[in-house]
């Protein structure tokens, strides 16, 4: 049946709160600092102390704040940084305008129930827009103007693109995708984006060298942190990223047109970089420490990319994600969107009986999911845990899948690892699987960026449910009467 509700009756509360959805970064941290999700921090080194801070933060606690960089050491006061912005449940939900979260698993629902109506709006191009208040051009540009970071030690240079979006329009479709990778400044005027093999951009740039032809690519660094999530989650190919935070908005982007390559520049960025890359004009790229949690990938010679035009808005904020030894200051919010993502994408596929999804942080959002199923026939475990670990979503740099019964919660690893200790016989029931999409920056991949999967099915052999031994927990309505006539002993725990 058609799910004829209206976007806003489902899911603007938050937005509504606000008055709508934020208009650009600044509005949203404005937001977030009431909402006591932002941490401010004066007089951070770019070299190595920002990345540093980063990590004592995001290690502190799950759902830490984002950290706002204030006067960082050689740079005007004026000339700010952000990390972090949508690490938790409730900055989560305040950029996607969801009702305010009591728990992680509100979001993911609320994302499910945002997908049933969601449909991507193209942005409207605009001739104007706070971006253009300052234009670098010719030899006044200098990408060392911005506080760009070295965010770990053994890191290749400083990288400002991290928190980012590169935008490049498809030769062939004319589609545009904007994707976060990352992006090294050789020097005041290049810089070096690397992009895993398979991702969507660089089968874009691939098809501009295959024909001979240069790139144009813009890299936008500080934004609405809706087009950073979109940027950084797998999105349908052929669907572009700006389009796809237009729909969970609700109201289009702006956009303007750059002035050499006429791609669109989000009218309220912070700080955009507009450049050609060339084929066969490589550099040196890398090392950096990645979200994995390793220097996983060599350094290696990359496009560089000739920037051409720096756009920048006055008082420029900087976005940073600063990848490093899980939890990131991007793991948390990407664990819950991508539970979404997969959940989603398995029922679009056919598969019933789904009562959760969760892709732990210690396996940064992609190496360790768990779906919890009300199994409903024979093989239908299988079915789901191969559903999961090749969907879209969940393929790249996968390692394990794990599908349990709906009794256990797939968020809580002791309940996970209970069920594959006692409903798993590891010789029937786990099954590899060869030869699948990873990339440079699994520590566990071979040069042909491919690598196995552990699919785990912890569920009660379907053939002996009726027959396998009852759990050994007292009924919920025990556990209530006793909780109430122990309250005084409960409220010691
Ligand atoms: C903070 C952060 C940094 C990332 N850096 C890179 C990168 O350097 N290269 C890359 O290929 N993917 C990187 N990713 C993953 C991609 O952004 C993600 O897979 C995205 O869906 C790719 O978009 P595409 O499918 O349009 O290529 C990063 C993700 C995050 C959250």
């Amino acid at each position: 049946m058609a799910d004829d509700r209206k976007y806003d009756d489902i899911t603007r509360p938050w937005y509504g709160k606000y008055n709508g959805p934020h208009r650009d970064l600044r509005e949203f941290i404005d937001r977030a600092e009431r909402e006591g999700e932002i941490l401010r921090a004066s007089g951070a080194d770019w070299d190595l102390e920002m990345g540093a801070l980063a990590e004592i933060v995001n290690h502190a606690r799950a759902e830490p704040p984002a950290v706002f960089f204030e006067n960082i050491q050689g740079y005007p006061s004026n000339y700010r940084a952000i990390s972090g912005l949508s690490n938790s449940s409730k900055r989560l939900a305040l950029t996607l305008g969801f009702a305010e979260p009591k728990s992680a698993i509100d979001v993911v629902l609320a994302y499910r129930d945002r997908m049933k109506v969601h449909k991507p709006i193209p942005p409207v191009t605009v001739q104007k827009g706070p971006v253009l208040e300052n234009v670098m051009r010719g030899d006044d540009i200098d990408l060392f103007k911005f506080p760009v970071p070295r965010l770990h030690e053994k890191d290749g240079g400083r990288y400002i693109g991290t928190d980012d979006l590169v935008i490049m329009r498809d030769p062939e479709g004319g589609w545009i995708n904007a994707a976060t990778y990352r992006v090294q400044v050789h020097d005041a005027r290049t810089v070096g984006i690397w992009i895993s093999p398979g991702k969507q951009g660089r089968q874009i740039r691939d098809k501009y060298f295959k024909a001979g032809k240069p790139c144009p690519v813009l890299i936008c660094c500080g934004q609405d942190p809706l087009l950073f999530l979109a940027a950084n989650h797998e999105v349908r190919y052929g669907v572009s990223e700006i389009d796809y935070a237009g729909g969970h908005r609700g109201e289009p982007f702006e956009v303007i047109p750059s002035e050499v390559h006429g791609l669109p520049i989000p009218a309220h960025a912070e700080i955009v970089i507009e450049g050609t890359m060339y084929p066969d004009d490589l550099r040196m790229e890398g090392p950096f420490g990645e979200f994995t949690g390793y220097y996983a990938s060599a350094p290696s010679e990359q496009p560089v990319v000739h920037v051409e035009r720096v756009y920048y808005r006055n008082d420029p904020i900087m976005g940073i994600a600063c990848p490093m030894r899980p939890p990131t200051d991007v793991s948390f919010g990407k664990c819950i969107v991508k539970a979404g993502m997969i959940w989603d994408e398995m029922e679009r596929a056919g598969i019933s009986g789904i009562k959760g999804v969760w892709c732990h942080e210690a396996g940064v959002a992609r190496l360790f999911n768990v779906i919890s199923l009300k199994q409903a026939y024979a093989g239908h475990a299988k079915q789901a845990l191969l559903v999961a670990a090749g969907c879209q979503s969940g393929a790249y740099v996968g390692r394990f899948t794990i599908v349990v019964d709906e009794d256990v919660d797939p968020t809580d690893m002791f309940d996970v690892i209970w069920a594959m200790s006692t409903r798993c016989d590891p010789i029937e029931d786990i099954d590899f699987i060869r030869r699948m999409w990873t990339g440079p920056l699994d520590p566990m991949s071979s040069k042909s960026n491919m690598s196995s999967r552990a699919l785990i099915d912890a569920c009660r052999p379907f053939e002996r449910l009726s027959e396998f031994p009852e759990v050994a927990s007292a009924p919920r309505e025990l556990i209530d009467r006793v909780r109430v006539k122990f309250a005084d002993v409960v409220k010691k725990l």
